[in-house]
């Protein structure tokens, strides 16, 4: 690319991507790539799925918009098929992850109208040391990492941080103005950090306790990523607000704010809104994606792909490796050396990955990816590791 308009805000690799099929991506030059990215965990269903692909042409063809104030078919039965794999009531159908936080944030605040003491309004919204949310202005105020909010301030107001993993900092939080906890399950852009199961269970009984919605971003690893259709669904727990996003139409746009009992209800007519959200092209794509994923096996097969990708990258004891960890097909090798000098050794070798934290190597390949194209991205990762020790 000679030209690129494009504002100064990605950290580009230089390559310049025309086509892909499955798990493999091709340049302009016609080389090859292994995909352990899908983006960042977008693309679910890898590249040219071919039932993906004949749903996207067929809608378009058939009706791409109409506008939020007409239903349509594709939306409707979408909202069903969510609400039906999520266990939940209501579901707000947007673009993005950031703004299915952001409509998870209105219902929340919504909710706590008149539930404070002395009817006053719960508002707070408590969120965890390391937690990403998005790159809106209020999204950024939830996300607890200071990095993200150098230059943007004033943030909005109403956030408290705590850190993740604690539960005592998370008891002293959580106080009659809070509204709800907010949490990433397993933190993504933070490095790939799960919240111990005891964590999750506890600040699940916190919440119920004392009246806070606890809503799951599940952006990054909601829709069969850690092998459940929501991470926190293999723990038995409930949240009362789950946002998903990037996977969910395997690379169309979309996100969806999920929410149960009373928030489902909290917002009414004229409370929020989108041009784009639930329109049938998106809606379309992401009803594939549904039912591939909650075909039987599938998710159970994305469970056992990454305990063969965690088993294989523990058993070769690496000197730069530090520890392996996630859970399905969203995981993060901990190493020793700035993890972009691995992303940048593997792509010379044809494999993509992705870094996160300070110190990882992420790992999001897509939910399809076969046995032989992981132990193939695996040899690769193994060598760039080899030649960043050499
Ligand atoms: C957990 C989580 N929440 C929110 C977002 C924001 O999503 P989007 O970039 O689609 O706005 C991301 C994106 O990385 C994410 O990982």
């Amino acid at each position: 690319m000679t030209t690129d308009k494009t504002m100064d805000t990605y950290k580009r690799t230089g390559l310049v991507f025309v086509k892909g099929s499955g798990c493999v991506l091709e340049d302009e030059d016609g080389e090859k790539y292994l995909d352990f990215a899908s983006g960042i965990g977008v693309s679910s269903l890898g590249h040219g799925h071919p039932e993906l692909a004949k749903a996207i042409a067929e809608q378009a063809a058939r009706l791409i918009h109409v506008s939020n104030y007409y239903q349509t078919k594709e939306a409707a039965a979408l909202s069903e098929e969510l609400c039906a794999a999520a266990g939940m009531d209501s579901v707000f159908l947007c673009n993005s992850g950031a703004e299915a936080n952001e409509c998870a944030i209105k219902v929340a605040r919504k909710w706590g109208e008149g539930r404070g003491k002395g009817g006053s309004h719960k508002s707070r919204i408590v969120t965890l040391t390391g937690s990403f949310h998005g790159r809106t202005v209020t999204t950024l105020a939830a996300t607890g990492q200071e990095k993200f909010h150098a230059h943007f301030a004033p943030l909005t107001p109403g956030f408290s941080h705590v850190p993740a993993n604690d539960a005592g900092a998370l008891e002293a939080a959580l106080g009659e103005d809070a509204c709800a906890l907010m949490l990433e399950p397993l933190q993504g852009e933070g490095g790939v950090v799960p919240l111990s199961d005891d964590y999750l269970k506890r600040a699940a009984r916190l919440c119920a306790e004392r009246g806070i919605l606890l809503i799951a971003d599940e952006i990054q690893c909601g829709v069969g990523r850690t092998g459940t259709f929501l991470a926190l669904q293999r723990l038995g727990i409930k949240p009362d607000i789950a946002t998903i996003a990037k996977g969910l139409a395997g690379g169309v746009p979309i996100g969806a704010a999920l929410a149960r009992g009373e928030a489902a209800k909290a917002l009414g007519k004229g409370d929020h809104g989108s041009t784009f959200g639930g329109n049938p092209l998106a809606a379309a794509a992401a009803r594939v994606v549904l039912r591939t994923v909650t075909a039987p096996g599938f998710m159970e097969a994305v469970e056992l792909k990454g305990k063969r990708i965690l088993a294989a990258v523990g058993s070769w004891n690496h000197p730069l490796v530090k520890d392996a960890r996630g859970r399905g097909l969203m995981l993060g090798v901990v190493v020793s050396v700035p993890p972009d000098k691995i992303k940048a050794l593997c792509i010379e070798r044809g494999l993509l990955v992705l870094t996160a934290g300070e110190d990882v190597v992420r790992l999001l390949p897509p939910l399809v990816i076969g046995e032989e194209e992981i132990d193939r991205g695996l040899a690769i990762l193994r060598d760039a590791l080899d030649a960043a020790a050499e």
